[in-house]
Formats: structure tokens, sequence, C-alpha cells
């Protein structure tokens, strides 16, 4: 999938390409464990890994790249400013650079505000920080995550580049229309993150009759429901066989039980929602 940052003339810039479908590396802290589940991804036909500084795993992030042998071009790095990082100018450009340390790599493709900076006043700063990172060659895209609409709109005050992508919860519970079409506005495209509701829905009833009818998984319906709304999505499993099944999601066709699915919209936060903040 094309992304780019609109400036203020309308043009685009920094033009990249990234893969739609990727792997969530939330909570694999334990030693080894996203590694490993990096490597089996790999091996599955994943490109895309989503990482954060929050996560502590940066390092293991690179050390699996290393390790598959795949050229790093061939691959897809998201990675995140941590927000309790994003305090100004220079603090931000600090944590770039420490990022490409951890992971030890050249640049990292797309980096992330990971959440709106929480004193209001560093968030002019902290993004024409990352608009520096982006003109440097350190990072190929830069986005935001957890950005709601009014956050959105007073990056046209300050912003050089608009954002590529704002990543933030999307799934068949939470589908966010005024959101998706804010981020749309800005020209940037919608990130899924928690696609499976962190796991708090894969049990869930009504989703286990739509897959039966489709013939395929219960997380195999969300997955493919926020890809096929033109998400980037990006679940986590580090169980080998869920790695597996995850990606196996995009062969699935919804298209008879979409407005079954599309009913299951009931406004459901998994995780945390930073959107709402003033
Ligand atoms: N920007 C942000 O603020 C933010 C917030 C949250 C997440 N994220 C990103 O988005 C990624 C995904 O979100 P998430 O980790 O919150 O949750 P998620 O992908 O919605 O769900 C992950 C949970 O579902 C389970 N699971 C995965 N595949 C399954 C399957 N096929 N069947 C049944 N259960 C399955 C996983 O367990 P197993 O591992 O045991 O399979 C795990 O407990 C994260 O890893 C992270 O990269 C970003």
């Amino acid at each position: 999938m094309r992304i780019s940052h609109i400036t203020p003339d309308g043009n685009e810039a920094y033009v990249h390409e990234v893969p739609q479908f990727g792997l969530g590396v939330f909570l694999m802290s334990d030693g080894g464990e996203c590694k490993d589940s990096i490597l089996t991804a790999l091996e599955a036909g994943y490109t895309h890994i989503d990482t954060a500084r929050a996560y502590n795993n940066e390092h293991e992030v690179g050390k699996a790249v290393r390790e598959s042998n795949i050229e790093r071009e061939s691959l897809f790095i998201t990675t995140k400013l941590r927000r309790g990082h994003a305090t100004g100018y220079q603090d931000t450009i600090e944590h770039c650079q420490k990022s490409l340390e951890l992971l030890n790599m050249d640049y990292i493709d797309l980096y992330l505000v990971h959440a709106p900076p929480e004193n209001p006043d560093h968030r002019a700063p902290v993004w024409q920080a990352m608009e520096y990172c982006l003109e440097q060659g350190w990072v190929k895209a830069i986005g935001v995550s957890n950005y709601g609409p009014s956050h959105l709109s007073a990056m046209k005050d300050y912003a050089k580049y608009m954002p590529s992508v704002n990543q933030v919860e999307f799934n068949p519970w939470l589908q966010r229309p005024h959101l998706k079409q804010a981020t749309e506005d800005a020209g940037a495209k919608v990130m899924a993150y928690s696609p499976l509701a962190r796991g708090h829905k894969v049990d869930d009833p009504q989703l286990g009759m739509i897959a039966e009818k489709l013939g395929c998984t219960p997380a195999q319906v969300a997955i493919k429901f926020c890809y096929d709304e033109g998400c980037i999505t990006i679940p986590k499993s580090s169980n080998p066989a869920r790695i597996v099944e995850n990606i196996q999601s995009l062969d699935v066709d919804i298209s008879s039980q979409y407005e079954a699915i599309k009913s299951l919209e009931c406004n459901y936060v998994s995780g945390w929602d930073p959107t709402t903040e003033p």
C-alpha cells in the first residue's frame, strides 16, 4: 500500500510502500519470544513488523531480521517514539537514534509518535523533530498513533509534512467511522491495532457463527475485516500455529457476511484510548 506525507501546498512528499499486513510484537518481552515469533512469521510470508520502544524488544526485532538472512529492503519495520520520551525536539531526535541503535539498522521504515504528547506544547516540536528524522533519511516515513480528529487537525498549523499513517485501535467492535474519515482527510492511512480486540473477542458467539458460515476461524474474520476496510492490519501472536492462521486470513472472502460483521460494532475499547484526550 502506498503511503505519503501531504505538504501545506497539497503535494505528496516521501512516498513509501507499506505491506498492508504485519505482525505486532506488543507484550513479547520474554527473552527470545519476540525473535522466535518474528522468525516464524517471516517464514510464513510476513514482511512487516510493528514494534515500539515501549515494548522493550527492538533489539530482538533487529536480531530476528539479521538471523532470517532476508534482505533489509524486502522488509518493513515500524517502531514508535514512546509517549514519555515525546517531550521536545532534541529528545525526539535522540530517541530516534537510540531506536536505530537498538534495532541495529540503518533506517526505520515508519516511525510513529506513540500517542499525542501529554503536554500539548510538546506536540509541535516533537513533530518537527520527526520531520527532521525523515529529511535525514533515518526514517522513510513518519506518522502518529492514537491521534484523534482534533489532534490531527491541529497538526495543519505546524506540520511541514502531514503524517502518512495514524495507528489506532480498529476492529469489528470498534469501527470508528469519524476517526477513519479524519485520518483519511489528513492524507494518512489507518493502521489497525488490536484487530482481535487483544483476544477479548475471539470467543464472541456472533463472530463464531459468522466464521462457521464462511468456513474460516473467528480470528480470520476479524483480521480480514480490518484489511478489507483498507487498514494496515497488524495482529499479534506468539503462537506459531496462530501466526500462520492469521496471515491465511488474507485468502478468506468475507463479502457474503459483510453486513453481519459490520453489525458487531459496540464501541468496545480493549486497551487505551488517548484519541479523545484534549
Ligand atoms: N499504538 C498503540 O497504542 C498500540 C496499542 C496496542 C497494540 N498495538 C500494536 O498492535 C498489535 C496488535 O494488537 P494487540 O497485541 O493489542 O492485540 P490483538 O492482535 O488484537 O490480539 C492479540 C491477542 O490475541 C491472541 N491471538 C492472536 N491470534 C489469535 C488467533 N488466531 N486465535 C485466537 N487468539 C489469537 C494473542 O494470543 P497468542 O499470542 O497466544 O496467539 C493475543 O492474546 C500489537 O502487538 C502492537 O504491535 C499498538
